[in-house]
């Protein structure tokens, strides 16, 4: 079985986000995937304090619902990581929690221990804008530099401009087909 994980960087539950990731986790379903969604929103979480205590022990000292993301992104076949455009860049919910993922940065680039046990794994980036199409690069160039780090191949991206009011994107019912699709595409490549 593909372990499919999504992560939803938007506090706005139920927004085009959400929607958004739904659509590419219901894809993901259909083409055999097992898909959990993370709702960062509803999760305790708190900012990297850069202790470097991760460096000799690859661990995080923090005690928070961080654990569980660790674990899944362990596991994670599929890794579709969803965020709407806050100022030109990721949500701080999202942004937070790859800061979190220093211990596997730490883990993969100074202890030699690369979480994904050395599989394929791969991975995309859904996100949507109130404005144009130069908006995603800051945020883009953070999800593949995270990705980098966790050994998740950055293969496929859904970036929509245009999209403000909650729920607008369920008007564009082309874009979700596109979600479904590219989330069937992960399931394909690494099944
Ligand atoms: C704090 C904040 C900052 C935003 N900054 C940008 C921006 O820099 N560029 C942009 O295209 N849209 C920006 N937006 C618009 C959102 O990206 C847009 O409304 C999006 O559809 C929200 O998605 P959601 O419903 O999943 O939260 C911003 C919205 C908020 C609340």
């Amino acid at each position: 079985m593909v372990r499919v994980v999504g992560i939803m960087g938007s506090p706005r539950i139920g927004g085009n986000t959400d929607i958004l990731l739904d659509a590419a986790l219901e894809g993901a379903g259909e083409a055999g995937g097992d898909a959990e969604k993370v709702i960062l929103e509803k999760l305790d979480l708190r900012g990297c304090r850069e202790c470097e205590s991760c460096f000799k022990t690859g661990r995080c000292i923090l005690k928070d619902d961080m654990e569980r993301i660790h674990g899944l992104l362990d596991e994670a076949d599929v890794l579709i990581m969803a965020s709407p455009i806050f100022f030109s860049g990721l949500t701080a919910q999202m942004k937070m929690m790859i800061d979190r993922c220093q211990c596997l940065w730490a883990g993969n680039f100074l202890l030699g221990k690369p979480i994904g046990g050395g599989r394929r794994r791969v991975g995309a980036f859904l996100s949507v804008g109130g404005r144009g199409d130069l908006s995603f690069n800051g945020a883009k160039s953070v999800v593949r530099a995270f990705f980098l780090t966790i050994s998740v191949e950055y293969a496929g991206e859904l970036l929509v401009p245009g999209i403000e009011g909650k729920g607008t994107i369920s008007g564009h019912p082309s874009v979700l087909k596109e979600a479904r699709d590219l989330g069937a595409s992960l399931v394909a490549l690494v099944k």
